[in-house]
C-alpha cells in the first residue's frame, strides 16, 4: 500500500466484508487517497476493476500518484461528484464507500445515481455514520461538526429508507458500533472547539459507524 494512500477518514473496512470476487468491476464513492480502492484492486485481481471517483483534485491527483507509485494497472481515478457519477449505467458489479454519503445533503440522489451505475443483481457495501437520534441543533450548524463527518448524517431508519427507495433491495446493516469517540477525542482541537459551551452528554452515544449491504434487483424494470 503506498504511503499517504490511508488518509485515516473512513469509519469501517467496506472491502472486507464486500465478498468482492475476481474479475468484478468496483465503484469507490469519495475515494479520498485511494486506500479502499487498492484494498479492492487486488481482490478483483487483473481480470478486474476498480474505478475511484472524488469531487477534489487534489484528491484525484494524489491518488494517481499513489497508483503509479504502487503499480496499481487496474484502477482508475474519475473527478466528479457522487451526485451525478462520472459512470456509465449498469456497469458496475459492486458499489463500495467508506465515510462519505453522510457529508452529501442531497442522499436521496446519490443512492439512485448507485442504483442506476450497478449492474441488475449488483450490490452496494458502504461504511458511514448514522445517527441514533437527532442530533441537537448546536452539532448539526456547526462547521466543525461537518469536517468530523458528522453533522450532516441522518438516523439509521431514513438512511436505510433512502436506499429502499433508490429501488434497491435487501437493505441491511452487517456491522455497527458506537462512534461518538470518532468526534469526543478531548486531543483533537477541532472536537474541543466544537463542544466549547456544549454538554458532552447531548452528543455521547448518538452517532454508529454502521456497514450496509444492498443490491440491484435483477429486474430490468428497477431503477430507470
Ligand atoms: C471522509 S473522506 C473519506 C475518504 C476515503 N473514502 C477514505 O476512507 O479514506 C471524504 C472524501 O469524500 C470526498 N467527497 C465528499 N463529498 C463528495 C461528493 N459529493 N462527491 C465526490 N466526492 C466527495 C472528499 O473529497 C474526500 O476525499
Amino acid at each position: 500500500m503506498p504511503d499517504g494512500a490511508n488518509l485515516g477518514l473512513g469509519c469501517g473496512n467496506p472491502t472486507a466484508i464486500a465478498g468482492l470476487q475476481p474479475g468484478e468491476t468496483v465503484l469507490d464513492l469519495g475515494s479520498g487517497g485511494g486506500f479502499d480502492c487498492f484494498l479492492a484492486a487486488k481482490k478483483v485481481g487483473l481480470s478486474g476493476k476498480v474505478i475511484g471517483v472524488d469531487m477534489t483534485p487534489e484528491m484525484i491527483e494524489r491518488a494517481r500518484d499513489n497508483a503509479r507509485r504502487g503499480g496499481y494497472v487496474n484502477v482508475e481515478f474519475r473527478l466528479g461528484e457522487i451526485e451525478a457519477l462520472p459512470v456509465a449505467d449498469a456497469s458496475v458489479d459492486v458499489v463500495i464507500s467508506n465515510c462519505v454519503i453522510n457529508l452529501v445533503p442531497d442522499k436521496a440522489r446519490v443512492f439512485r445515481e448507485i442504483a442506476r451505475v450497478l449492474k441488475p443483481g449488483g450490490r452496494i457495501m458502504v461504511s458511514d455514520m448514522v445517527l441514533e437520534r437527532p442530533f441537537p441543533d448546536w452539532v448539526r450548524e456547526s462547521a466543525q461538526g461537518y469536517v468530523a463527518c458528522v453533522s450532516g448524517a441522518v438516523l439509521r431508519e431514513e438512511y436505510l429508507r433512502l436506499i429502499t427507495e433508490a429501488g434497491l433491495q435487501g437493505a441491511e446493516i452487517l456491522e455497527e458500533r458506537d462512534a461518538s469517540d470518532f468526534f469526543m477525542d478531548p486531543k483533537d482541537p477541532l472536537v474541543n472547539q466544537l463542544l466549547v459551551g456544549h454538554p458532552v452528554e447531548d452528543i455521547r452515544g448518538l452517532v454508529s459507524s454502521v456497514s450496509i449491504q444492498a443490491f440491484k434487483p435483477q429486474s430490468r424494470s428497477c431503477c430507470g
